[in-house]
């Protein structure tokens, strides 16, 4: 709605600058001042490139990211059940405009013992195995674009966190030796920490895994949303210019 009120405004904004520009002499303006917006060259062309930057491309292009984080733990069923049928393909589609996060932790609790976090996962201990690993990947690996599809093949997977992890990196590109050395060290210890520091800063405090957050909120019709159908929560949470993939929604 503000879009198309501004856009309006533009035209006359436009109209009212081909009326005081009598010669306008570049052959691209000779259309209608409405389309003078429609690309960079055509505004330079016509001198109202700063006109359009400020009325119109703020407001469609360049925008911000839709910041979506996933707190999950690795074995729960509606976690991979989410993250394999409902996170993972829609990030293929529209990770251009989507800044994803995962924190692998969920329900698990953390004592510190002799300084070391010793760690308790509602699935037993292999679960806090596959966080470990998913959370040590992370932060090897640093780009999601490759780390995703490696752990995504993990939560897949109905074989222990470990061999899944082997099984997997001979399908994805990752260091499979550091990321296991990283799970037993010091450093994967306070890797993990921090996850939990992280799901426990939640606000609301979170009840129940898959707990999703858009730029940073929860609530039930959020989360109700991611599950039924995440593209278009993502789509309808982005305001700049749609990419392809959200037209089919
Ligand atoms: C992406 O999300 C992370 C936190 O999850 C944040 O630190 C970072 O600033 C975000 N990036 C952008 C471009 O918004
Ligand atoms: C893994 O740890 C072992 C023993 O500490 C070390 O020799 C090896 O170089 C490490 N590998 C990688 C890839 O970090």
């Amino acid at each position: 709605m503000t879009t198309i009120m501004d856009r309006r405004q533009l035209v006359l904004l436009l109209s009212t600058l081909a009326a005081l520009q009598v010669c306008v002499t570049a052959s691209a303006c000779n259309i209608p001042s409405r389309f003078w917006c429609d690309s960079k060259e055509i505004a330079l062309e016509c001198g109202v490139y700063d006109q359009c930057k400020k009325n119109e491309w703020t407001l469609n292009q360049d925008a911000a990211p839709v910041n979506f984080a996933l707190y999950y733990e690795s074995l729960c069923p509606y976690c991979k059940n989410f993250i394999t049928t409902m996170l993972y393909p829609t990030y293929l589609k529209l990770s251009s405009i989507t800044n994803l996060t995962l924190i692998p932790y969920g329900n698990a609790d953390e004592t510190l013992v002799n300084n070391r976090w010793q760690f308790t996962c509602q699935h037993g201990a292999q679960e806090c195995v596959g966080n470990i690993i998913a959370t040590c990947t992370i932060a090897i690996v640093k780009n999601i674009d490759v780390y995703f599809p490696f752990l995504n093949c993990l939560e897949a997977s109905n074989l222990q966190p470990t061999p899944a992890a082997q099984q997997c990196a001979t399908q994805f590109n990752v260091p499979l030796n550091e990321i296991l050395n990283c799970t037993t060290s010091d450093y994967g210890n306070q890797l993990e920490h921090q996850m939990a520091l992280r799901t426990d800063a939640l606000v609301p405090t979170h009840t129940y895994v898959p707990w999703v957050t858009l730029n940073g909120v929860h609530s039930e019709a959020i989360q109700s949303e991611a599950q039924s159908n995440l593209p278009k929560l993502l789509c309808d949470a982005y305001k700049g210019v749609k990419p392809a993939a959200c037209s089919s929604l």
